[in-house]
């Protein structure tokens, strides 16, 4: 099928791209001591993550049990859940992927998670895996002093509870747009997790896993000997927003089809609008950068740059998200391109699986 067969708004994925920014990927970890695990936020579809695996990535990192239940249903992993799983309906959920045989762990940051997660386990049977979360400066969620997580870890074993290590995410290097300052503060935050590391090598209790860092942070991360696995997530579709953060470096595979509905004296009108296209990262554009979404209301984008003079209702136009992550979690498949030829469909099993 031709991309002019498909009806719009519609999510198209490049094929070459996702296959050029895994490689990319992982020739930035070549000569590192450090994995990937991909973060399954991005892609949300079976079909990239085993790409990833067989790429090299030594299992998937997921922010939520229903992303989780989707991979085990594709049988792939194992998987790190990257938060905490609270209260008794998710640990259900948890304990019968256990039971199921899925290697999965969860993170904990608290006594509450670990004697909750303790009880479930116990009343179900079956043993658990955590990290422990520490915060590396975010100020999110995480244990702030190396004793706190140090105490975590031996609860964890006297619980019964299969220790795995620690995760880390310097998140807040989003909020710092100068490089240089941004630098400086993935490097603190990394040496937070450092500091966490050696508390625990101390204690007797060295962490198997170190898992650090996004997108933006992984070739300082990878250089630290300390960080065992990396959970980027966006670098394999990019996004406006990753690109101003590592330029360069990945290809745009990400596009959302929309057809020009209405052509005015200095902006065009296209049929997307917030209900299948984002813009809280700011502005979508194309991928030539001659035009750019001003405005979303709920379905229409008002178009404007200096393409716009060249348009007509009916014209296609592809537009490049600047937070893939929000943009494709609106959608049920992608149309998998190669070029201008539609090569598959996939669908986006984990879109909206926020629970
Ligand atoms: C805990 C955690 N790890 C990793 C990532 C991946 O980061 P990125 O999207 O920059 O690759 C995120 C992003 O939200 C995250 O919340």
């Amino acid at each position: 099928m031709h991309l002019d067969e498909i009806d719009t708004p519609a999510l198209l994925l490049d094929l070459d791209a996702v296959e050029d920014n895994i490689a990319t990927m992982q020739r930035l970890l070549s000569g590192s001591q450090a994995r990937l695990r991909p973060h399954f936020k991005t892609p949300k579809c079976p079909q990239v993550a085993r790409m990833q695996l067989e790429a090299g990535a030594i299992g998937i990192t997921v922010a939520k049990l229903g992303e989780a239940e989707v991979l085990a249903e594709a049988g792939l992993g194992p998987i790190l859940v990257a938060n905490q799983v609270v209260g008794a309906l998710k640990l259900a959920r948890l304990t019968a992927l256990l039971r199921r045989g899925v290697d999965i762990t969860v993170a904990v940051e608290s006594e509450f998670n670990v004697r909750e997660l303790a009880r479930a386990s116990r009343a179900a049977g079956v043993r658990a895996a955590a990290v422990i979360e520490v915060d590396a400066g975010m100020r999110r969620c995480g244990t702030a002093e190396p004793a706190e997580t140090v105490r975590l870890a031996r609860l964890l074993l006297e619980e019964g509870i299969d220790y795995r290590g620690i995760m880390g995410y310097e998140g807040h290097m989003y909020g710092q747009l100068e490089p240089g300052p941004r630098e400086a503060l993935i490097r603190d935050a990394l040496a937070t997790v450092r500091s966490h590391v050696e508390a625990l090598a101390e204690a007797g209790l060295p962490p198997a896993i170190v898992s650090t860092s996004g997108t933006a942070s992984v070739p300082i991360a990878a250089a630290m000997p300390f960080v065992t696995e990396l959970q980027a997530g966006t670098y394999v579709f990019n996004d406006l927003h990753n690109e101003a953060f590592i330029p360069g470096h990945f290809q745009f595979a990400l596009t959302l089809l929309t057809t020009i509905t209405s052509v005015k004296e200095r902006y065009a009108v296209a049929d997307c609008g917030m209900k299948s296209l984002t813009n809280e990262f700011g502005p979508p554009v194309s991928p030539d950068g001659r035009l750019r979404a001003a405005r979303l209301s709920e379905e229409h984008a008002i178009i404007v740059g200096d393409g716009v003079a060249s348009l007509a209702p009916g014209d296609r136009v592809e537009l490049v998200p600047s937070h893939g992550d929000t943009t494709l979690n609106l959608h049920d498949v992608y149309y998998v391109r190669r070029g201008g030829e539609i090569v598959d469909t996939w669908p986006v099993l984990a879109a909206r699986r926020f629970r």
